[in-house]
């Protein structure tokens, strides 16, 4: 029995599709043995990502139906505007169509040829938004101590960015960039503690400090949980204080905007924001839509008051452990502590006969889907691998991870439950499991398009 329980009802319900063993097994071998490719009518239970995936509560259906489609200045601009306002306290807010949008918006304006971006860790989107400005993306996340989970492994390394900032290159540094939580690494949040201390350091050295909020409220929910002196404030007390830390932001809507589409800019620096908005209009649309429905603005309005909810979060929260919990029962080398959007997964101690240029972490993803349809997300040497420069094997990844992500409000702990089974399942035939080359590849964010072959 779980120790938790959703605290919704569902009123809406979608088939789920159980293809045949020989379905599996054909839809795999067509998509050239990469999930990205295989078509959604073939999956079971959907893990691959928590973007875009979310149910919508009744509550936001109905705003669907009262949103302002007006080309300018709509009423559903208006209320998104009110409460993004109201929940991070940036007067400046631009609506986008997604996350990527906002970064590249952002950061090309913030960003020059040979400048310098830091982060806890960029996101591989974000890392791409760096690059296009001409700038580099440096990632100092807190070092991992083996063995010693850390409640705040998200964290950026203050003492690296302090050397940075104080040493040659400093002086190339233009913007602090903190992603909460860290999807890149585990999914973990980052204290108050730790955006004060970035926050001082940005203030000596005159470089100002974002968020990649994208996560916001999960981060804020783990702070309650997990840091000092928080744990009577509610998450949206605790979100404000992390967006009062902060010169601005920019956030995937798709994840703790509950909805499935939408992103956004929101800052205190007019005049920065006007340079945004210019952008905006020549590559997203009107700023008071940005690329969205009148609709979508009102869904994302709903979506941004229900994901504070201290009763949602703490399912969201409970759930995910709950969940690590079980796979971790069932002998998975599950990352600890688990952080809220997904439970990581160590496929290369699992695997530990395949050879990181074999990608233990697809072959495990791979088999899960063979085994019962679910479809998890490789974060291995696909996906963080580098092509060794004389052609030989890929130079690996620091971990083979895999994410199970999990949709907002989407499965049930039945549905979880028949997700570790089939987990279990595959890890009692772990030894006899091969892994894969690859036999097609394009440049960057190769993972989506690559073609695999069984070794
Ligand atoms: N920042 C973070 C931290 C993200 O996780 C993502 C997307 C983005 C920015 C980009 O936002 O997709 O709306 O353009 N992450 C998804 C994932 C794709 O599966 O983790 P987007």
């Amino acid at each position: 029995m779980p120790s938790f329980m959703e605290p919704f009802r569902i009123k809406a319900v979608e088939p789920i599709p159980f293809p045949t063993e020989e379905e599996r097994r054909n839809a795999l071998a067509t998509a050239g043995y990469n999930l990205f490719r295989v078509p959604a009518r073939r999956i079971t239970i959907d893990l691959l990502t928590d973007s875009g995936t979310a149910a919508m509560s009744a509550a936001q259906w109905a705003a669907l139906m009262a949103g302002d489609e007006s080309y300018a200045g709509a009423r559903s601009f208006e209320r998104f505007e009110a409460i993004v306002r109201e929940l991070t306290g940036f007067s400046e807010v631009l609506p986008v169509h997604q996350g990527r949008a906002g970064e590249r918006i952002l950061l090309g304006n913030v960003l020059g040829l040979g400048d310098i971006s830091v982060s806890n860790t960029h996101f591989d989107s974000t890392r791409a938004s760096v690059e296009a400005a001409g700038a580099e993306a440096v990632d100092l996340p807190v070092p991992a101590y083996e063995g010693m989970p850390n409640p705040f492994g998200g964290d950026l390394d203050l003492g690296a960015l302090a050397e940075l900032l104080a040493g040659r290159s400093g002086g190339r540094i233009r913007c602090v960039v903190l992603t909460v939580t860290n999807n890149a690494n585990g999914g973990q949040p980052v204290s108050l503690l730790n955006i004060a201390g970035a926050r001082k350091l940005c203030d000596q050295h005159g470089v100002p400090l974002f968020l990649d909020a994208s996560r916001f409220a999960e981060n804020a929910y783990l702070i309650t949980e997990r840091e000092a002196g928080y744990a009577d404030s509610t998450p949206r007390e605790v979100a404000r204080a992390m967006f009062d830390l902060a010169d601005g932001c920019w956030a995937s809507l798709k994840k703790d905007g509950m909805a499935n589409i939408g992103g956004l800019i929101a800052l205190r620096d007019r005049e920065l924001a006007e340079r945004c908005a210019e952008q905006v209009i020549a590559t997203e649309g009107f700023p008071t839509y940005g690329g969205l429905a009148g609709r979508d603005l009102d869904a994302l309005a709903q979506g941004l008051l229900e994901v504070t909810e201290p009763g949602y979060l703490r399912y969201r929260a409970e759930s995910t452990r709950w969940f690590g919990e079980q796979l971790s029962l069932a002998g998975l080398p599950v990352l600890q502590p688990t952080g809220c959007h997904a439970v990581y997964v160590d496929a290369g101690l699992l695997l530990d006969h395949i050879p990181p240029h074999e990608l233990p972490a697809t072959a495990f993803a791979n088999e899960l889907y063979l085994a019962g349809g679910v479809r998890v997300c490789e974060l291995g040497t696909l996906v963080f691998g580098k092509r060794a420069p004389d052609g030989g094997p890929d130079i690996p990844a620091p971990r083979e991870l895999v994410r199970f992500a999990l949709p907002r409000r989407v499965y049930t702990a039945s549905h979880l439950e028949y997700v570790v089974d089939v987990a279990e399942e595959v890890r009692s035939k772990a030894a006899q499991l091969r892994g894969y080359r690859i036999e097609r590849q394009g440049g960057a964010l190769r993972q989506f398009t690559a073609v695999l072959r069984p070794v």
